[in-house]
């Protein structure tokens, strides 16, 4: 496909149009951004380690029959996907508390969910992004009933399949945040991308961060981290 001029764009990437109208291009920047946007920051190479960390997770969901919006990455930094009317909701999946859940409930950083719980907040930075509840979303008329019990098992899912993947390389995936839309004919399909950058990634030997709270908390080695995610999750010829 032929890519033409944008359509969208985002913190930290930018949707293009292409001449095929169900295919849109995602580019991935090297912009990065925490807390509503007031910590911000360009690192080289970040948008393109989250290019081909996103890919190949796509890759491992589609062959575990989770429908992704993925269709090839053409070049690191540009993924060609399908063309999603996006649902303005965050799904965020979690096995272990951390972040703003320890802050806000009378959790214990560490602490294990079993089951895994299931958080879903309304996307809008106009709003601060507020926590959702079903009656919310179907007064706000952002999903039906059946998109989101579909939307629920779909994430529970995707938890499974991803936990075993990484647990396989090496790393712990105490939480993440998926985006849902629906592809032309009405299926809910997994969009976005799932990278370093949305998931909280942690080193199985060390229980270090390899994601964005390194960036949230103004350490150094950001990209480093992002790096050795890719290298640990792809095969060698594909981080080259
Ligand atoms: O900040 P919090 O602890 O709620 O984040 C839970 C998970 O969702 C983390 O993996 C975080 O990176 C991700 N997240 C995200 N985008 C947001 C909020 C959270 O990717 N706007």
């Amino acid at each position: 496909v032929k890519i033409d001029g944008p359509l969208y764009s985002g913190k930290a990437k930018d949707v293009l149009m292409t001449d095929d109208p169900e295919i849109v291009a995602v580019r991935f920047r090297d912009d990065i951004t925490a807390g509503d946007g007031e910590k911000k920051d360009t690192l080289e190479m970040k948008g393109y380690y989250n290019s081909v960390i996103s890919a190949k997770i796509f890759e491992v969901l589609e062959e575990a029959g989770v429908p992704t919006q993925y269709l090839e990455l053409p070049e690191p930094g540009c993924m060609l996907a399908r063309k999603l009317d996006m649902i303005p909701i965050e799904v965020i999946l979690r096995n272990i508390a951390a972040g703003s859940i320890v802050r806000r409930f009378p959790f214990t950083e560490g602490q294990e969910f079993r089951p895994p719980i299931i958080q879903m907040d309304y996307k809008s930075d106009e709003h601060g992004d507020p926590m959702l509840n079903e009656d919310i979303i179907l007064a706000l008329g952002i999903a039906t009933r059946d998109e989101i019990s579909e939307i629920r098992r779909m994430t529970f899912k995707i938890n499974d399949v991803l936990v075993e993947f990484f647990r396989e390389k090496g790393i712990i995936l105490p939480d993440f945040k998926l985006e849902f839309g629906r592809d032309s004919s009405g299926r809910i399909r997994l969009g976005d991308e799932v990278s370093p950058d949305t998931c909280r990634l942690w080193d199985m030997e060390t229980g270090k961060p390899l994601d964005k709270d390194i960036f949230r908390r103004g350490e150094e080695g950001v990209v480093s981290a992002y790096r050795r995610v890719a290298e640990m999750i792809l095969d060698r010829e594909d981080t080259e």
